[in-house]
Order: C-alpha cells, then sequence, then structure tokens
C-alpha cells in the first residue's frame, strides 16, 4: 500500500507543535466506501453509539442534547442522518472494527516514520451528521487528526490561549468537571487561527488543547476524529489535572505556563497518586437522553414530552 498523507517538504514538519492541514486518501478507501460505512455502523456496539441534536446559534453552548438511537441499523442511521438534525459520535471505533484499527495503525506507523513523532491511545472516533449539523466551540485534551472523508464543513480553529481559553478551563477538561464545551465570543472569530471549508481528502491537525467549533456545509458528513497522544501530551494532560487538583482542594493558583519542567514532574507524580486514589471526583452527572430517533419516518425525532424543543432553535 503506498502513503496515505501527500507528503511535501514541510508537511507536518513540526507534528503536534504547529497546526496543519494536509491531503490524505482515505476517503477512497475501500473500507470508508458506502458499504463500508454501513458495515462499520451495524458492527458497532450500541450501547455505545451516541446521538445528539444540536441548537442554530454557532456561538450557542448550552443546546447540545442527547438523544437514544432507538437500535436503528446502519443504513437506517444513514437515512436519519441525511433526513434530520444530527450528530452520530461512534468513540473508538478502530476497537469496533478490525478494518478501521488497521487503517488506524498504518496511518500512525506513516506518520512517525515521516516525523519521528511516536504516539500512543489512538481512538479513532467516526463521526456521522446531517446537513447544517453543528458542534459548539470545544477544546479536547487528547490531539488531534479531523480527517474528512465525505461532505464539507467549515472548521473555525482559535489559539489555545487566554482569553479562547484560561488555565482553569483546561483544568477543568483535565479533570472532566465539566463537558468541554466553553463560551465563546462572537467577535474571536476574527482572531481564528484558520477558518476552514474542510473537504474529502483533507485532514487538519492542531497543537494540543486548541478550541475549536464546526458547521457543516449543507450535506453528510462523515469524518474522523482520530484522538492520540504523544509523551510530551501526556504530561502536559498530568500537569494540568494536578493544577485542576491543586486549585481545588488546596485553594492555590498554578498557572501551566509559568510552571518549570521539574515542577511539572512533581505534578505529573501527584496526579498519578490522585488518580490512585480514585481520581478527582468531577462530573457526577450523566447527560440524559431527551429524544428518541424515529423508527418510521427515519431523520425524525421525538422529544420527550417533559423536554422543551424549543430550546433548539
Ligand atoms: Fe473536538
Amino acid at each position: 500500500m503506498g502513503n496515505i498523507i501527500e507528503w511535501e517538504q514541510d508537511t507536518l514538519k513540526n507534528f503536534t507543535h504547529d497546526d496543519y492541514l494536509v491531503k490524505h486518501n482515505l476517503h477512497e478507501h475501500p473500507v470508508f466506501s458506502d458499504e463500508g460505512l454501513v458495515k462499520i455502523l451495524d458492527a458497532y456496539p450500541r450501547d455505545k453509539l451516541e446521538v445528539f441534536t444540536m441548537g442554530k446559534d454557532p456561538h450557542g453552548w448550552g443546546q447540545w442534547c442527547l438523544g437514544r438511537h432507538n437500535n436503528l441499523s446502519g443504513a437506517e442511521l444513514m437515512e436519519a442522518v441525511k433526513n434530520g438534525r444530527i450528530w452520530l459520535n461512534l468513540r473508538g471505533t478502530n476497537k469496533a472494527a478490525p478494518e478501521v484499527n488497521e487503517v488506524c495503525e498504518a496511518l500512525f506507523n506513516e506518520i512517525e516514520q515521516k516525523t519521528g513523532v511516536n504516539t500512543f491511545k489512538h481512538d479513532m472516533g467516526m463521526l456521522i451528521s446531517s446537513p447544517k449539523a453543528q458542534v459548539y466551540y470545544h477544546a479536547d485534551m487528547p490531539l488531534v487528526l479531523l480527517v474528512q472523508i465525505r461532505g464539507t464543513k467549515k472548521v473555525y480553529l482559535y489559539p489555545p490561549e487566554d482569553p479562547y481559553l484560561t488555565d482553569e478551563q483546561m483544568e477543568s477538561i483535565a479533570i472532566k468537571e465539566k463537558d468541554e464545551q466553553l463560551r465563546p465570543k462572537p467577535e474571536w472569530d476574527n482572531d481564528c487561527l484558520l477558518i476552514h471549508d474542510l473537504k474529502p481528502g483533507e485532514l487538519l491537525t492542531w497543537r494540543q488543547n486548541a478550541p475549536h467549533r464546526i458547521e457543516n456545509h449543507d450535506c453528510v458528513n462523515v469524518s474522523f476524529s482520530t484522538e492520540f497522544l504523544t509523551t510530551e501530551a501526556l504530561v502536559r494532560a498530568n500537569t494540568l489535572y494536578a493544577n485542576g487538583c491543586l486549585r481545588r482542594y488546596f485553594g492555590m493558583k498554578p498557572s501551566f505556563r509559568n510552571s518549570s519542567p521539574l515542577m511539572n514532574y512533581l505534578k505529573v507524580i501527584y496526579a498519578r497518586f490522585v488518580k490512585l486514589m480514585g481520581g478527582y471526583k468531577g462530573k457526577n452527572t450523566l447527560p440524559i437522553p431527551h429524544f428518541t430517533l424515529d423508527k418510521e419516518n427515519l431523520g425524525k425525532l421525538i422529544f420527550d414530552n417533559d423536554y422543551d424543543a424549543s430550546v433548539l432553535n
């Protein structure tokens, strides 16, 4: 098999320390043909399959709503995505489908070979989403390769620094205190590192924790949010975890940016200790589903009687 990524002189030259838009050929891979995508959906464990809908304000943040997939088949889910306003999240698709895992490992092996950067904890999550669906402003703790397979989505990428992302917000994500969603200011769009219409055959990767939001064009989108870590990224995640605990347990005011390497090393040990003791007890409420996918009318969402769906307008 040839290369997955189109390598030019400066492609991923400073991988994980800079933001890159590069070309790949996975959208033409037989594993991701229309039949292949349905097969992956069919094989994916239903207890892990997440379905969401969302409001329409691009700078909103609270209108992200969990639903029930109602045991729809792969083909039915695809039809529901096409007709509705939903976002399917298949975390760890590489663990559920061996053919996806093969592609995932080939991709990271190729990157390591070309850049020398060793990565681990690979999680290739398939995202299948409706025309004009969106994902609100948020930041992820791992590093990410966003691989576009079908459709076009507009990606807004913001700097991973104050005020777009404060120390306290990074800590909050590290200790899983709340969901990754943050409240953005509309004028921050002027400060974006990049606003790009991501098309099949393109992938984006950014510095750890860079906030981003997504707006689908008027077409079904299939992407892989491929999360991974490097040793450096793991140290950062654990340092932020330790800072989060120090702030909450002891009222300290740690600063990630002013922390020395030795201090970070001690913090990683402290984070390990807290995790061994059971970890920080952050988010203790699981999200509650508020709608069910209609099996008869694919794409229709049946909202629970006690849920006011007008908040999604
Ligand atoms: Fe993300």
